[in-house]
């Protein structure tokens, strides 16, 4: 079940970059040419926090599969030490959580807002804070924090 799940999760990465990028795109585009919230932005909209939603189930999934984040916590008192650990245990979920958080509640205001000016600019804003941090927190294989692969492939 563990490598299945991290399979998943890397490649669920994926879906949720391009999703995310491509909706902050429509949102700064109708800004700019000021045209209607049409019904592809509200999709897009709603099927971004989906994909957000389902890397968040396949995440915490993980998190009880992984022997990282097992031994993190059976010695969290030194474990503090190994930045590998920390990060799976807790930085990467934290800032994930805390990212996919944002996400929906721009999401959820979007939808409600009165008027498309308002639509997109809170989509902009909410998505493009949520994507800065799922950019630091995500794992490249250039990041400092810990490095995996673009494509896991085993
Ligand atoms: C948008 C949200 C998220 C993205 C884009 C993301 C992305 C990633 C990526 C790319 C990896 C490396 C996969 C590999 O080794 O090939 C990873 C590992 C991991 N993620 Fe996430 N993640 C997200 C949310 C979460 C959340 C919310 C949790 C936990 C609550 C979580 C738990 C983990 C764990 C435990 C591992 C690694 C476990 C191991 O190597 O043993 N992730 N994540």
């Amino acid at each position: 079940m563990y490598p299945t799940l991290l399979l998943l999760h890397s490649f669920a990465r994926w879906a949720v970059l391009i999703l995310i990028v491509y909706s902050i795109y429509r949102a700064a585009a109708g800004l700019i040419s000021n045209r209607p919230f049409a019904k592809t932005d509200n999709a897009f909209r709603h099927w971004t926090a989906t994909a957000a939603h389902i890397q968040l189930m396949i995440g915490m999934l993980l998190y009880t599969q992984s022997p990282l984040v097992s031994s993190f916590w059976h010695h969290y008192r030194t474990a503090f030490h190994d930045l590998n650990l920390t990060f799976y245990g807790l930085i990467h979920s934290a800032l994930m959580l805390a990212a996919i958080v944002l996400l929906t509640i721009g999401s959820a205001m979007a939808k409600r807002k009165p008027t498309d000016v308002e639509k997109f600019r809170t989509m902009l804003v909410w998505f493009s804070v949520a994507l800065l941090i799922i950019f630091i927190a995500i794992p490249w294989p250039f990041s400092p924090l810990s490095g995996r692969p673009y494509l896991r492939t085993f």
